[in-house]
């Protein structure tokens, strides 16, 4: 058995238990989201000490140095001093500036926050809710915006959403720091791009896409996106626009029930292609194969799952 000190409190915990659990068994207000290490939603701060990499590993190097790690990929090896993260100081400050209904089950969210935010196109944050609820959302904006742009996809039941729109504009919210691999960088300048996504998996990589002519990328951009339903993409408008402008940047806006006979005829435009993956699990996991077929070694491939909780 370990000690872990938290808000006053002193909770035995068996080696090698998950930090998580443990607290969320103490009743503990600890946020989380995927368990994988990927959202970043349950951040705690430990005392200076032994700390297991693995828990601080996906995080930036001044959050590490900070003593910042994520409970679900710690496992309980030693006596812990921590204390739970707290959006109102270690966050930053948001207002929503917008509220926009794209299409049918996805919501535009335009956040301004009180001061510039470091990112990269396509990274996500944590978005922390005064209720204490926190989620994480791919950045769909460009850096020269005054305003954090997200898509969500709004769930039956999703209490998220709901919470937002009953803040509505001029809400405010607290935001973590943003991260992540998935974005745009300057030496693929020459490397044709795939970018393929399903449902608001578009908002990362339309803002890769964006970022990439932005900074003059020179090969071919081909942007796929599958809609489930009848509806046509809902950013139709706004990518044929920017298409326009672009000839090297081709799309295919398709509709879900097209997907596998898509996927089969799929081609890498050259041997030094990249593909970028944004969406759920399920269809990251089935591009896996077509994409290898397609000529796409493993690391010509990065992606971003979505979890739902
Ligand atoms: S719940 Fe720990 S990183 Fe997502």
């Amino acid at each position: 058995m370990f000690e872990i000190h938290i808000a006053d409190r002193c909770l035995d915990a068996p080696a090698g238990s998950n930090l998580l659990d443990q607290l969320l068994q103490a009743g503990l207000p600890i946020s989380y989201s995927c368990r994988s290490g990927h959202c970043q939603s349950c951040l705690i701060k430990a005392e200076p000490g032994t700390l297991p990499d693995a828990a601080r590993a996906p995080l930036p190097a001044p959050m590490q140095a900070e003593g910042w790690l994520l409970a679900c990929q710690c496992p309980v090896e030693q006596d812990l001093h921590l204390r739970l993260y707290d959006p109102a100081s270690d966050g930053l400050p948001a207002q929503i500036e917008e509220l926009t209904q794209l299409a049918a089950g996805v919501l535009r969210l335009r956040l301004r926050p009180a001061r510039p935010l470091r990112f990269h196109p396509g990274q996500h944050l944590v978005i922390w809710l005064p209720c204490g609820t926190a989620r994480t959302f791919s950045i769909a904006s460009q850096t020269d915006s005054p305003t954090l742009e997200f898509h969500l996809q709004q769930h039956a039941g999703g209490q998220f959403g709901q919470r937002l729109l009953q803040m509505g504009v001029g809400g405010q919210c607290h935001l973590g720091n943003a991260s992540g691999h998935l974005h745009y960088q300057p030496d693929w300048q020459d490397r044709p791009l795939l970018l393929l996504a399903r449902g608001t998996g578009l908002a990362p990589l339309q803002a890769i896409a964006r970022d990439a002519l932005q900074q003059g990328h020179t090969a071919g951009i081909t942007l796929w996106h599958w809609q489930r339903g009848d509806e046509p993409c809902y950013l139709k408008d706004e990518l044929e626009a920017l298409a326009q402008s672009h000839p090297s940047m081709q799309l295919q806006l398709r509709q879900q029930q097209h997907f596998e006979s898509d996927v089969r005829s799929l081609r890498a435009p050259s041997r030094r292609a990249l593909a970028l993956l944004c969406g759920s699990s399920a269809f990251v996991e089935q591009l896996g194969k077509p994409l290898f077929m397609a000529g796409l070694g493993r690391a010509q491939v990065l992606d971003e799952v979505f979890t739902r909780r």
